[in-house]
């Protein structure tokens, strides 16, 4: 992977009004599996992993990597965020490839409490911080509403949405 920001990975935790953005630590685990097996959560980005598979992969310690926080409600992982410098896998468009773009997936436990945008905010905010200047992408189906809203909220000149239409 490219450099992602000089010598600020990790960042002290984050701490905002409700939430902690953080590495990912052992006790995520039985999250993270829920996150990546859950039907609701991958609807728009490619199905969800079959569970045997995606347990058997994991390991004890979840792998930490510059960019991906761990979003902690009262100590318990609720979703992640991530900034990663999109490679040329996965399809991306060109546009986007090489660019450093935004990622977030939450439990559906905790949607619809504002829990994503506060969280992605707070990413946003000390990734400006840390690399001034360099521009955000967001890339999501336009069928994906929630990801849309959100996209929406976001979108004040920080982050620059490019929706799509076609199936991952
Ligand atoms: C995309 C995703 C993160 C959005 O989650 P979300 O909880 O809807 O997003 P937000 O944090 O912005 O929450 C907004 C909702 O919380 C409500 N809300 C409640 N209390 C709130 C508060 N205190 N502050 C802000 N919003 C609040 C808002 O009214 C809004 O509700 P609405 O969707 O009915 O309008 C979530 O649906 C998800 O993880 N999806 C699966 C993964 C995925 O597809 N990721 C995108 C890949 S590109």
């Amino acid at each position: 992977m490219p450099e992602f920001v000089a010598g600020a990975w990790p960042p002290a935790p984050i701490r905002t009004e409700r939430l902690v953005l953080r590495e990912p630590e052992a006790r995520d685990r039985p999250a993270i599996i829920e996150l990546f097996t859950s039907p609701e959560v991958g609807t728009y980005i490619g199905g969800p992993r079959p569970r045997d598979e995606f347990e058997r992969a994991l390991p004890d310690e979840p792998e930490r990597r510059p960019g991906l926080f761990v979003v902690d409600l009262e100590g318990a992982m609720i979703g992640i965020v991530t900034l990663e410098r999109r490679d040329t896998e996965g399809g991306h468009p060109s546009h986007v490839v090489g660019k450093v773009e935004l990622g977030y997936l939450f439990l559906p436990r905790a949607w619809g409490h504002g829990y994503a945008a506060e969280a992605c905010t707070a990413a946003l905010d000390w990734f400006a911080g840390a690399q001034p200047g360099e521009p955000v992408v967001l890339y999501t189906q336009t069928a994906n509403d929630r990801s849309m809203r959100l996209a929406a909220r976001l979108g004040d000149g920080r982050a620059h949405d490019h929706p799509r239409n076609e199936a991952p």
